[in-house]
C-alpha cells in the first residue's frame, strides 16, 4: 500500500466529515435509474400520463423497506416505468449529476439498464440521447466528466443481452463498457460468457456485479469467465481467503456500496459492514451510492455514515478517495491530475 503524503494522525476524526465533503472523488457504481427520487417519479408520471400503484410520494417512500435485493428490484423497475421520452432520461440524469457535483464528484461512471426501457417499447436511442444530453451539460456547466456503462439484466437470457448489444452498437461512441446487474442468486456470470466475450472483442471495458448476495464463486467466475476488470459490490469475497489474496495481489477494484448493503440486508447494520477488513487486506475498495434515491443518500452520505460508524481514520479516507480514481476508466493524464488534487486536499487538512 502506498504511504500517504501527510501524517494521518494530524487529521482528527472530527475533521473527516469536512474532508469528505471537500475532497474530489470518482463515483463508479451508480445506477442512473436508482437516482430517480420519488418526487421526480410522480412528476414524470403526471407529465407522461403513467399511473402508479402508489397514492402519493409519501406512500411510495414508505414502500422503501427492503428485505433483500429482489424486494428492492421489484420497486425499482416499477419506478422506472415513468421514463418514456428523451427529456425524462435527461431530467433524471441531470438531477443526479447536480447532486454528484454538490458532493465533489469529479468523475462518474454511470450504469444504465436499457432492457428495462426497451421492454416497454422505448427505443434505445431515446435512452442514449437523453442520458447523453445531461452528461454533456455536466461536462460543460459543472466540469464533471462522465462515462456510461450499459448493464445487461442477468435475470433475462443471454440471447436478450445479445439483442440489446446489437441495438446499442449504432451508439457505440456513447458508452465505454458493459456491466451485469439485477437478481444475482441463481444467475451466475457463466450465463453471459459468450456475450461478454463478444463485448471484449469490441474493445468495451467489462465489469459485473458479483458477491453482493451471490457466493464468492461468482466473483471468481466474473474474473475468469467474463474477464471483468472490476467487481461491483464483491463484499462476499471475505468468505474466501484465497480469493481476497488474489483480489489484493491483482488490485482488482471492488465498488462497495455501504448504505445499499445495509438497506438490502447484506449486513444487519452499518456497524457490521466489513469495509475496514477489505481495506486492511490491501484491496482497492471504493465507496459508492448504488441507488441513492432508494438507499438513503448520495455518495457523501455513504462516506459520512461509514466514518461515523466504523473504525476508519484519515489514512483510510485517503486510500478510498485515491482508489476511486485508481479504479476508474479515465485516461492516465486525468488520473494523475485527480490523484494530485486528492493529495492536495489531504495535505491542506493535515496542515490546518
Ligand atoms: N444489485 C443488482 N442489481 C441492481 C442493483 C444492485 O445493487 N441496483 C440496481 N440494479
Ligand atoms: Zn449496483
Amino acid at each position: 500500500m502506498t504511504t500517504p503524503p501527510f501524517d494521518p494522525a494530524r487529521i482528527p476524526r472530527e475533521a473527516l466529515p469536512a474532508l469528505v465533503q471537500a475532497c474530489p472523488k470518482a463515483e463508479l457504481h451508480i445506477h442512473i435509474e436508482g437516482s430517480l427520487e420519488p418526487e421526480l417519479i410522480f412528476a414524470l408520471a403526471q407529465r407522461n400520463g403513467v399511473s402508479l400503484p402508489y397514492a402519493s410520494v409519501e406512500a411510495l417512500r414508505a414502500a422503501y423497506a427492503f428485505t433483500d435485493l429482489q424486494s428492492f428490484l421489484d420497486i425499482y423497475y416499477a419506478g422506472a416505468s415513468v421514463l418514456l421520452h428523451e427529456r425524462d432520461f435527461e431530467d433524471m440524469a441531470w438531477a443526479y449529476l447536480q447532486r454528484a457535483h454538490a458532493d465533489h464528484v469529479a468523475h462518474a461512471e454511470i450504469f444504465f439498464d436499457p432492457q428495462t426501457h426497451t421492454a416497454r417499447g422505448v427505443d434505445i436511442g431515446v435512452v442514449f440521447r437523453g442520458l447523453g444530453a445531461a452528461c454533456e451539460r455536466a461536462r460543460r456547466e459543472l466540469g464533471l466528466s462522465t462515462a456510461l456503462i450499459l448493464c445487461f439484466l442477468r435475470h433475462l437470457s443471454e440471447e436478450d443481452a445479445f439483442a440489446t448489444l446489437e441495438q446499442a452498437l449504432p451508439y457505440r461512441e456513447h458508452f465505454i463498457g458493459i456491466g451485469l446487474d439485477s437478481s444475482e442468486r441463481g444467475h451466475p456470470p457463466e450465463k453471459f460468457a459468450r456475450v461478454f466475450a463478444r463485448c471484449r472483442e469490441l474493445g468495451l471495458r467489462l465489469v459485473a456485479h458479483a458477491g453482493e448476495e451471490g457466493p464468492p464463486a461468482y466473483i471468481e467466475s466474473a474474473l475468469d469467465v467474463l474477464r471483468v476488470e472490476r467487481i461491483d459490490h464483491g463484499v462476499r469475497c471475505l468468505e474466501d481467503a484465497a480469493l481476497v489474496r488474489r483480489l489484493a495481489r491483482d488490485r482488482v477494484p471492488l465498488t462497495v456500496c455501504p448504505l445499499s448493503n445495509v438497506k438490502l440486508c447484506v449486513y444487519p447494520q452499518m456497524a457490521q459492514h466489513r469495509l475496514v477488513e477489505l481495506l486492511d487486506a490491501g484491496l482497492c475498495a471504493t465507496v459508492n451510492s448504488d441507488d441513492p434515491a432508494y438507499f438513503g443518500g448520495y455518495v457523501n452520505r455513504n462516506f459520512l455514515e461509514i466514518f461515523a460508524t466504523l473504525p476508519l481514520d484519515a489514512g483510510h479516507a485517503w486510500q478510498l478517495m485515491r482508489n476511486s480514481f485508481e479504479a476508474s476508466f479515465i485516461d492516465e493524464a486525468a488520473r494523475a491530475r485527480h490523484l494530485a488534487a486528492v493529495d492536495d486536499c489531504f495535505r491542506r487538512f493535515a496542515a490546518a
